[in-house]
C-alpha cells in the first residue's frame, strides 16, 4: 500500500503543507525555550516563595509571642504571693539619716533635699521606715501575720515576705505627714497635704510610688516611695518597671 504512487503524492502534499510549520523558529530560539520553561515552572516558584515567606512570618510571630510568654512566666515564677525578690543591700552602702532610719547612700541627698524643699512649701514630711533587713522583714511578716490571725496570702497584700521587700534594698522609704500622724501607714494618707505635695513633686527627686491603685498583687500604699535616681536603683527595679 505504501508503494502506491497516490500515497506518495499525498505524502508530498503533506510534506509541502508541513514545510511552513517546520520552519517555525520560535521553539529553537534559546530565549524562547527559557521563557517557556519559566512559564511552566512559575507556579512552582510561586508556591515555593509563598511557602517560605509564610513560614518565615509565622516563625517571627511565634518567636515574639513565645518571648512575651516566657518573660511573663519567668516573672510569675519569681514572685511569691505577688512580690518580686529583692536582695539585701551591702551594709557599706547604708547611711543613717535619723536615729532609726537607714537608707541607701545613693538616695540620701535626694531624700533630704525633698524634705527640705517640702518644708519650704509648708509641708512637713516624716520618715517612717527606710531600710529593713531580711531578718526584720521576717519578724514583721510572720509576727503580724499571726497577731492579726491572717493567712500568708492576706498578709502579703500589705507586707512583703522576707527577701521580697523593696525596703531590704535601701531604696524604699515610707513617708507620713508630720501634721497628721493618725494617717501613718493608712490609705487616708492620700488625703494629706504631704501626699498631694509628693504626687506633684516627688518625681523631680527621682521618687516613685511603688504600689499604686492599679497594682494587682499588693494593696495601695500611698506612703511607700522608692528611689530610681541611680543606675543601681534602676537595675534593682527593672523587672518591676517592665510590668505595667
Ligand atoms: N509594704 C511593702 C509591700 C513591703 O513590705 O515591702
Ligand atoms: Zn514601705
Amino acid at each position: 500500500m505504501q508503494s502506491d504512487p497516490s500515497y506518495l503524492e499525498q505524502d508530498e502534499d503533506i510534506n509541502q503543507f508541513d514545510i511552513p510549520l517546520a520552519k517555525r523558529t520560535y521553539l529553537s530560539n534559546p530565549n524562547s525555550k527559557l521563557i517557556k520553561k519559566l512559564l511552566i515552572f512559575s507556579p512552582f516558584f510561586f508556591l515555593l516563595f509563598f511557602t517560605v515567606s509564610w513560614r518565615l512570618i509565622r516563625n517571627i510571630e511565634l518567636g515574639s509571642f513565645n518571648n512575651i510568654n516566657f518573660q511573663a512566666e519567668k516573672d510569675q515564677q519569681n514572685r511569691i504571693l505577688g512580690h518580686l525578690p529583692y536582695s539585701e543591700v551591702p551594709k557599706n552602702k547604708l547611711v543613717l539619716i535619723e536615729p532609726n532610719i537607714e537608707v541607701h547612700i545613693d538616695m540620701r541627698d535626694s531624700l533630704l533635699n525633698m524634705r527640705e524643699e517640702a518644708s519650704r512649701d509648708g509641708i512637713y514630711l516624716v520618715f517612717l521606715s527606710g531600710y529593713r533587713s531580711i531578718n526584720l522583714q521576717n519578724d514583721i511578716f510572720y509576727s503580724l501575720k499571726s497577731i492579726r490571725n491572717q493567712e500568708a496570702a492576706e498578709r502579703a497584700r500589705v507586707s512583703a515576705p522576707p527577701g521580697y521587700s523593696e525596703h531590704s534594698t535601701g531604696f524604699a522609704i515610707d513617708i507620713g505627714d508630720a501634721t497628721q500622724r493618725e494617717t501613718d501607714f493608712e490609705t487616708e494618707f492620700e488625703n494629706t497635704d504631704a501626699f498631694r505635695w509628693l504626687r506633684k513633686n516627688a518625681a523631680r527627686f527621682h521618687f516613685k510610688l511603688s504600689f499604686d491603685k492599679n497594682n494587682k498583687y499588693i494593696d495601695y500604699e500611698p506612703w511607700h516611695w522608692r528611689y530610681e535616681g541611680s543606675i543601681d536603683a534602676l537595675k534593682v527595679f527593672e523587672t518591676s518597671n517592665k510590668e505595667i
